[in-house]
């Protein structure tokens, strides 16, 4: 099977999947703006062939350099797991008359109001939100949905622009902070706890699932730089913490119409009344290392699952998880380079045969920006079957581990 994997070097979890898809049988032809000479060997090496355009996110002239690269070559499949390439994915898979989601479905995972449009005609609960463009159409949406409210970009990504605003006080000031955005969600606050759940799918149907939980809430993270986030997979997914996100979830999956590959889907279970409420959800693979996370928590390689899902239409790892696995992503205190890890051998002294990674920034390498990435300055991984065991754990990397920045 001749398979197109648009962006196959960048982010550089694309990698890894094309590595599965290859490791599988497929025959990968790649398209992005990474130049040969900056690939990895055993990236060069999953790939038959490889066109570079001159920009990814050059939607049009993507395809059209396509369309000539491959005249009179077959391709079955086009497949991607960046965000952005989704919707050119269906576009090309529409003109060629290929299998797979088309624009109208991508659609639905792509566009925040629109996919809980679809949702709340079907039931699904929803926070209460409104599309805006202008400074009265704020305002009236703020009346609709009342305080405390969200706003955020319709086509955001990774918290960008997104703020609470709990007064009217609060409300002036965030719509003069984000007069750039040109197209708004306000929407109603949900106060709770934020978890996601997580497919590969074959026709739609989930062949695997699994669910996070995010300590503490995404925006709180992305918000805060003394944070140290936690992502945390959750074993057991009949455990009521979240067996009704998960039909929840495939609810979401059937009415939206997925169909092959990978979902990442944000949920919520309110403080006040653990109501379950659907948040957000994505026609690709999530990212902030959860795949490597998943990996780790069921002994598996879902990214050749996920190849295989692609191209044999089933996957063959075990479907359920071994350990409780969490991810703690640290943030140097000070700016510029590494200059000190400190607590680190204590930490591997008291839980070494339950860390799985280790992932720090080494000394001397320059800070990376913790707005820009959720990767943050390195990352650790532990991993335990009992659950408490496993977050004590993780909390402990966050609080006693660090890096210092000079
Ligand atoms: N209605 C809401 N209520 C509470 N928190 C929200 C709400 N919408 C978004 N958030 C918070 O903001 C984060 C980013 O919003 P999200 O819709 O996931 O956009 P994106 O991930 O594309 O930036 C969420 O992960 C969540 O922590
Ligand atoms: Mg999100």
């Amino acid at each position: 099977m001749n398979v197109l994997f648009l962006s196959p070097a960048y982010p550089p979890e694309m990698q890894q999947f094309t590595r599965g898809l290859a490791e599988v049988g497929a025959t990968v032809l790649g398209v992005g703006d990474t130049p040969v000479s900056e690939m990895p060997r055993r990236l060069r090496e999953a790939l038959s062939d490889y066109l570079q355009v001159p920009s990814s996110l050059d939607l049009p002239d993507v395809a059209r350099r396509l369309e000539a690269w491959l005249r009179g070559r077959s391709v079955d499949r086009v497949e991607t797991n960046w965000e952005p390439l989704t919707l050119l994915a269906a576009d090309l898979r529409a003109r060629w008359g290929l299998p797979g989601m088309r624009r109208d479905a991508v659609l639905g995972f792509r566009d925040k109001v629109l996919m809980r449009e679809r949702l709340e005609a079907a039931g699904v609960r929803v926070p209460r939100s409104a599309r805006v463009r202008t400074l009265d159409e704020a305002w009236a949406a703020a009346e609709h949905v009342g305080l405390p409210l969200v706003f955020k970009p319709v086509a955001g990504a990774g918290g960008a622009d997104t703020w609470i605003a709990r007064t009217r006080e609060e409300l002036e000031a965030v719509l003069q902070r984000t007069a750039h955005v040109p197209e708004a969600s306000v929407e109603e606050l949900i106060e709770g706890d934020e978890l996601t759940y997580e497919t590969i799918c074959v026709d739609g149907v989930p062949q695997l699932e699994s669910c996070s939980r995010y300590a503490p809430n995404a925006l709180d993270a992305r918000k805060n730089e003394w944070i140290s986030p936690i992502i945390m997979t959750l074993r057991d997914l009949e455990s009521p913490e979240v067996a009704d996100a998960v039909a929840m979830g495939r609810r979401v999956l059937e009415v939206l119409g997925m169909g092959t590959g990978f979902t990442h889907m944000e949920w919520f279970r309110t403080h006040a009344t653990g109501e379950l409420v659907f948040g957000e959800v994505a026609c690709r693979a999530p990212g902030a290392n959860m795949v490597d996370l998943m990996n780790y928590a069921g002994d598996v390689d879902l990214f050749r699952e996920w190849g295989r899902a692609v191209v044999h239409g089933r996957v063959e790892c075990a479907t359920t998880q071994r350990y409780h696995a969490a991810i703690v992503f640290k943030r140097a205190k000070g700016r510029g380079r590494i200059v000190a890890v400190e607590g680190l051998d204590a930490f591997l002294h008291r839980h070494g045969p339950h860390v799985a990674r280790v992932e720090l920034l080494p000394i001397g390498a320059p800070r990376r920006d913790w707005q820009q990435t959720f990767l943050s300055d390195g990352n650790l991984v532990v991993r335990h079957p009992d659950r408490a065991q496993a977050l004590a754990m993780a909390e402990d990397a966050a609080a006693n581990v660090h890096l210092h920045a000079r």
